[in-house]
């Protein structure tokens, strides 16, 4: 089951979650004020260490890096650069092309300036020019070295966790106006920032992150479910999505699982045999289905995320064999696909969850679990062994 030439086979971190130290962003200033139930604190050490992660990268044998730069330290006051901070970022992108791994960056993933937050983070209307002014300074300086850019990183998650259930910065539970801006600045931050990459780079291809979790009526034959699904659907997702479409030169998809919806409960886990140490419903099915239905834009797809909490490694092979069979089922069937970066590179700083879920495919120490073994083989080949029938397991 052979891929594209040049498929690009990464794994995928955030800066607040591997850097340590990120001392001028909300989530520093909330876990130390005891907001969050855990600090970050140094967490992977990588703004020290990212020469070792460059390596794992190559000891697996991906050809593809998905990273994100801090707002707060490149532009720890507004207006106010920091020019040592980008050229630590530069040389990590040297040092990724040097090795023959193609970055992917990230400019916003969860994580604001203080500065930012306190003018109101992401409800104020200023945030889409503030957002592209620090791009302008990211893209000058690097863009010659990325071809590929994320903007912002699942708008959708960040309204869920700090608007709605309030429990990330800002802590705003219930603030459906302030979910509402956030989706609506987000969505005009992307194409502002975007034109701030394309002035750099006229060849740069720039998307959003999207946390696609497909939302499925719990009862089919219920009108009631299959409404809730639909407009949950198109609250989560459709309306931020639509919105930036025209300015999407190709699309991230983020999948991990399902929404099942249905009255009178929110959500429900169907699947109960097959979760993750999180709890999430192991769904291959779902990334095929996430695919075919962004394919239909005609657009470039790349998964931007695509992982699983599993500390002790006995899923995660059978995961990615499962999920990697139904990136290959939708290429078979028209889906313009050109990579796939794996959630995550190491275990780190898993947000309100701090370090007990653990995502790696090294753990924290940067020791490689078995799962790296079956993914770089799938990576150094380009093809996945039709023979190998263990990621079938999740049905
Ligand atoms: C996604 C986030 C990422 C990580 C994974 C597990 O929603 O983008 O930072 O926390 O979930």
């Amino acid at each position: 089951m052979r891929f594209p030439d040049g498929f690009l086979w990464g794994a995928a971190t955030s800066a607040h979650q591997i850097e340590g130290g990120n001392v001028n962003n909300d989530w520093w200033r909330a876990e130390e004020a005891g907001l969050l139930p855990h600090r970050s604190g140094n967490a992977n050490d990588s703004w020290n260490r990212w020469a070792e992660d460059i390596e794992l990268l190559q000891q697996i044998g991906l050809n593809a890096y998905r990273l994100s730069i801090e707002w707060a330290r490149v532009e720890p006051e507004p207006g106010r650069f920091d020019q040592p901070a980008l050229d630590v970022y530069r040389r990590q992108l040297e040092g990724l092309k040097h090795a023959g791994i193609e970055p992917m960056v990230t400019l916003h993933h969860f994580t604001n300036p203080r500065w930012l937050a306190d003018r109101g983070g992401w409800r104020n209307p200023d945030v889409g020019p503030l957002l592209a002014n620090y791009t302008d300074r990211v893209a000058r300086q690097m863009g010659d070295l990325v071809k590929w850019w994320i903007t912002i990183n699942e708008p959708s998650i960040l309204g869920l966790k700090g608007y709605i259930e309030g429990s990330w910065p800002p802590h705003r539970p219930m603030d459906l106006r302030g979910y509402v801006q956030l989706m609506h600045h987000a969505a005009r931050g992307h194409i502002l920032a975007r034109r701030a990459v394309r002035a750099q780079r006229a060849d740069a291809m720039v998307s959003m992150a999207f946390a696609l979790w497909p939302m499925q009526a719990l009862r089919w034959w219920s009108p009631i479910d299959q409404a809730m699904a639909r407009f949950g659907d198109w609250l989560w997702q459709g309306r931020v999505l639509s919105r930036a479409l025209s300015a999407l030169d190709w699309i991230g998809v983020n999948y991990y699982s399902r929404n099942v919806v249905g009255w009178p409960w929110p959500t429900r886990v169907l699947n109960s045999a097959n979760r993750t140490d999180f709890g999430w419903e192991i769904y291959p099915q779902g990334l095929y289905d996430v695919l075919r239905r962004v394919g239909r834009y005609g657009k470039p797809v790349v998964i931007t995320e695509n992982g699983i909490a599993d500390a002790d490694d006995d899923q995660r092979p059978a995961y990615i064999l499962a999920h990697v069979r139904q990136l290959h089922r939708a290429i078979s069937d028209g889906v313009d696909l050109r990579g796939y970066m794996h959630w995550s590179l190491l275990d780190n700083f898993e947000w309100a969850e701090g370090y007990e879920q653990r995502f790696g495919l090294a753990t924290r120490e940067r020791l490689l679990r078995p799962s790296a073994q079956t993914y770089g083989k799938i990576a150094r080949a380009n093809a996945l062994d039709p023979g190998d029938t263990s990621g079938l397991a999740f049905r």
